[in-house]
Parts: C-alpha cells; sequence; structure tokens
C-alpha cells in the first residue's frame, strides 16, 4: 500500500517536472540564446540589437561569421572599407547581388548594422 503511494507519487512528480520543462523551453529560448553571446561579444544592447537583424536578414548571404562565400563578400573588414553612412547606402538601395532593403528595414534598423559594421575593421 505505502509502495504504490510512492511510485504513485514519483509518476506524478515527473510527470509535472515534464510539462514544467517543456513549459520552460517554449517561452524561453530567445533570451536563453542570446545571453552566451552577448558575453563573447562584449556585446551592449546596440551589438545584441545589430546581430538579431544579422542573423535574420543577411547572414543568408553573408554567412554566420560575416565571411561570405561564393559571390558574396565578406564584411569581416568593412568597416576599413566603406564608413556607416556608405555602409547604410549599400543596405538601403542594394548594389549588384546585393538587394535593397529599403522598406523591409527601418532606417534606425539600418543605422544599427551600419554602425556595427563599420567598426569591423
Ligand atoms: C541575397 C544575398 C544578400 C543578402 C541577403 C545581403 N547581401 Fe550584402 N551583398 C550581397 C552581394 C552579392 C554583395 C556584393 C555586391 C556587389 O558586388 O556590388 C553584397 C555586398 C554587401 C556590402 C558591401 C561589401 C563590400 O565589400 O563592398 C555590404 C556592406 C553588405 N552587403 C551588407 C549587407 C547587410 C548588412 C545585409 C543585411 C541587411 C546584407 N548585406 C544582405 C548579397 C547579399
Amino acid at each position: 500500500m505505502f509502495k504504490k503511494g510512492l511510485l504513485f507519487v514519483m509518476l506524478l512528480t515527473a510527470f509535472a517536472f515534464g510539462v514544467v520543462a517543456c513549459g520552460g523551453n517554449t517561452t524561453a529560448p530567445a533570451p536563453g540564446g542570446q545571453a552566451p553571446q552577448e558575453g563573447t561579444t562584449g556585446g551592449d544592447a546596440t551589438n545584441t540589437e545589430a546581430t538579431s537583424l544579422y542573423n535574420a536578414n543577411c547572414m543568408a548571404c553573408h554567412a554566420t561569421d560575416l565571411s561570405g562565400g561564393g559571390n558574396f563578400p565578406s564584411l569581416q573588414n568593412v568597416g576599413g572599407k566603406y564608413d556607416a553612412s556608405q555602409i547604410s547606402a549599400i543596405i538601403t538601395n542594394g548594389r549588384n547581388g546585393m538587394p535593397a532593403f529599403q522598406g523591409k528595414l527601418s532606417a534606425d534598423e539600418i543605422n544599427v548594422l551600419s554602425e556595427w559594421l563599420s567598426a569591423k575593421k
């Protein structure tokens, strides 16, 4: 009798735990995943915003580490080539194979990206 009761309690606990774990996974992926990145890039809020804008809009062509590849230029030292306003013009208007982001990103978002990239020298 006692043993059965204990088993039941253990099963209940395991079940409750499972539910809590699943809930946690679905509600908190973004902040959890971002935190270590912030640390490694020494990042402030702007850095974090730029990284997530980059990942959502640019990474497909310019690669996760900005190294580019194929017809896509590396952006790793792009700040040595262009200043923030030149980069902002490229993002806004596009150039050759580079799509224009006017209307897709706000001027603020393009600014954040341009400032961030202009520091990559
Ligand atoms: C569809 C693929 C694609 C996407 C998405 C894309 N780019 Fe590009 N990007 C290119 C190509 C291709 C070039 C080279 C253009 C040229 O040769 O004139 C380029 C060039 C650039 C340059 C100039 C590099 C240089 O050395 O001259 C910058 C800066 C740049 N991209 C930033 C971005 C940013 C920031 C985003 C996201 C908002 C982005 N790109 C998204 C394809 C892409």
